[in-house]
């Protein structure tokens, strides 16, 4: 049996940690011969329900569960941690501008890098969904300076799969059809799916789909305003398929991508496509398990061009927000 590693996750009381522990747990994030101990941080009120799920965690007898540390003091909850996934962050409220949000979860995320920088594996990677997630990433990541900066990355893939599937739906085909579809920039409404370079059946996706109103008038609008739609729907945010995303995106970056395929995710820009160095900037990425690298040289056209440019300004603002949080 494999030496366990250890996984935290923040928020775990909230709803995403609701479907995202037991994933983790029954092995579907690290595979089925790697046992897992459970780092789960929340705030001191949320402790009571946290010991809710640590009851239900144990009673699913995981085999691969070899341990559970609930807690709300970040230097035992980031203590030895191979792989931190940050998703508590406080909503935005009616009335709270972006820049207060930006402000309040900045400060969590100050303390949240500090804390991994000072007690988490030499091997530590971080991916955070707990909105704004790039610039949340960045604020993190400017505080935990002795931790590479390829070891950063904010979430993505839950755009990327909603956009796979309006294109499957549309196109009358499968989601398994559909390949090299990236989103670029922001996890925000600015963010871009690029169609150009995304393929069905091998295909160039504009040449399967001949309607190019459709993708500037419902293709884009739908996966920018997925997550509004949803929670107007549900009377909740997405949670089961925001931890379906995150499941995905830590599976991308531990197994080789397979030929001709992609994923989303932002990482630390190196400037590639002209975008600003240092930014948390989602980009069309491949994986060789170990490592992992932005794909170059795709043609991009003048409305991708625009599009990308637009989310980019975007996270230069949010940028100069936090500039003080910064280190
Ligand atoms: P939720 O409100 O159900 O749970 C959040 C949990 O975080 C709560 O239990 C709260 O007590 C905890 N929390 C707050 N501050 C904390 C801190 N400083 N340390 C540790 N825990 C803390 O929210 P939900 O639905 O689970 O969403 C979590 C975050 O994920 C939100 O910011 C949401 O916007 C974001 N999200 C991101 C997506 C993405 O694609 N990147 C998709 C969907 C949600």
């Amino acid at each position: 049996m494999k030496t366990p590693i250890r996984v935290a996750v923040t928020g775990a009381a909230g709803q995403i940690g609701y479907s995202l522990l037991f994933r983790i747990a029954s092995g579907a994030v690290f595979g089925p011969e790697q046992p897992v101990i459970l780092h789960l941080i929340e705030i001191e009120p949320a402790l009571p329900a946290l010991n809710g799920v640590v009851m239900e965690l144990q009673d699913c007898a995981f085999p691969l569960l070899k341990g559970i540390v609930p807690t709300a003091d970040l230097n035992e909850g980031f203590k030895g941690v191979n792989w931190a996934f940050l998703v508590g962050s406080v909503p935005r409220k009616a009335g709270m501008e972006r820049k207060d949000l930006l402000s309040i979860n900045g400060k969590i995320f100050i303390g949240q890098g500090k804390a991994i920088a000072a007690n988490a594996a030499p091997d530590i990677r971080v991916l955070v969904v707990g909105n704004p997630c790039n610039t949340n990433c960045l604020i993190a990541m400017n505080n935990a300076k002795s931790i590479p900066a390829d070891r950063w990355f904010a979430m993505t893939m839950l755009d990327q799969n909603r956009a796979v599937t309006q294109l499957a739906l549309k196109a009358g085909v499968d989601t398994t059809d559909v390949s090299g579809l990236a989103i670029w920039g922001n996890h925000s409404s600015t963010m871009y799916p690029d169609y150009f370079n995304a393929k069905i059946g091998g295909k160039p996706v504009p040449e399967v789909i001949k309607h190019e109103l459709w993708f500037k008038e419902t293709f884009i609008p739908t996966v920018q305003q997925r997550g509004a739609a949803i929670i107007k729907a549900r009377g909740l945010s997405s949670a089961a398929s925001a931890a379906n995303a995150a499941i995905e995106t830590v599976r991308n970056l531990v197994n080789p991508t397979p030929a001709g395929h992609v994923f989303s995710v932002a990482v630390c820009s190196d400037g590639s496509y002209g975008i600003e160095k240092g930014l948390i900037f989602s980009y069309p990425i491949v994986s060789d398990g170990k490592s992992w690298k932005i794909v170059q040289g795709l043609p991009l056209g003048d409305f991708s061009k625009e599009k990308i440019a637009a989310t980019e300004k975007e996270l230069k603002e949010e940028k100069a927000l936090v500039a003080e949080l910064l280190g």
